[in-house]
């Protein structure tokens, strides 16, 4: 292990042991510094690790967020790891992974903190309108077929104290919602352990439910929202959201009456008539 790369959690194996996974963790990798935990494990998933493997990070220097983001990566602020999946679904059922996480989060900060948290379409989890979570899933397809998928969760743990007043309007932080001093560990190995249950057994059998999952916790489901597509020159639609297609698809219903699908783009929601 180079110098500056040492894991800042003690002993990785002591770790492992108190997770009590049956999948992921059971390979397990811990930076204090690293560019990006998504791409570190991306080279480690072209090398062949195993599925479940895990990156966490104390700080990123170069830490990614969706289509082609910074994300802010201190040192002690945050939560920052990947961890990677084998899932053997059909590629179109990609999107759901993502959701599946957001749901998994919402639900994990909510018992560990005794908040409210919400999924925002595709992947972002709030409190109170303001973003704590972003999940940035990179998947390797291969005709249809998914090769592998490197899964990065970004939590603001305690950012908020140092950053911008732009930043604090739009985002939330752990402890700052919480009020408590929850532990970093703790709330990774919890995460770790709701991954692990919702995300490493018979997927085709949970994903629908998964799917029931996220939408129960998005308050935007039924409302009047904007969508911004993510093409080189956006474009914005107004609707309702109506519902969440079968893969993921978030599914507005325009003016017209006709009902449009998105795979990807941002939603704001708008004010009721
Ligand atoms: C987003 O909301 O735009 C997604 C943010 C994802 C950030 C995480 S932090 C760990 C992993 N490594 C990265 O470089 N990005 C993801």
């Amino acid at each position: 292990m180079k110098p500056g790369q040492e894991p800042p959690w003690g002993d990785p194996e002591a770790l492992q042991q108190q997770l009590g996974t049956a999948v992921i963790g059971k390979s397990l990798h811990l930076f204090n510094r690293i560019t990006s935990t998504n791409d570190y494990l991306k080279s480690l998933a072209r090398a062949g690790a195993t599925t479940g493997t895990v990156v966490w990070a104390d700080e990123q220097t170069r830490g990614r967020g969706r289509l082609g983001r910074t994300w802010h990566s201190p040192p002690g602020q945050g939560l920052w790891f990947s961890f990677l999946m084998r899932p053997a679904i059909p590629a179109e059922q990609l999107g759901l992974i993502s959701l599946a996480i957001a749901a998994s989060v919402a639900e994990v900060l909510t018992q560990v903190s005794g908040a409210s948290f919400e999924v925002k379409w595709p992947n972002d989890v709030l409190h109170a309108g303001r973003k704590l979570c972003g999940i940035l899933c990179e998947a390797q397809t291969s005709q249809d077929r998914i090769e592998h998928v490197v899964c990065g969760v970004g939590l603001n743990f305690s950012l908020a104290a140092s950053s911008s007043a732009v930043w604090r309007q739009r985002s939330a932080s752990l402890l700052e919602v919480s009020g408590k001093h929850l532990h970093r560990e703790a709330v990774f190995l919890a995460l770790l352990r709701a991954f692990d249950a919702a995300l490493f057994g018979n997927l085709t059998a949970t994903l629908p439910e998964l799917r029931l999952k996220w939408c129960a916790c998005c308050s935007a489901l039924g409302r009047n929202i904007l969508v911004t597509t993510t093409a080189t020159t956006p474009h914005m639609f107004a609707g309702r959201f109506v519902d969440l297609g079968p893969n993921g698809e978030l599914q507005l219903q325009l003016a017209t009456g006709e009902i449009k699908s998105f795979q990807s783009g941002e939603i704001t929601l708008r004010q009721e008539p």
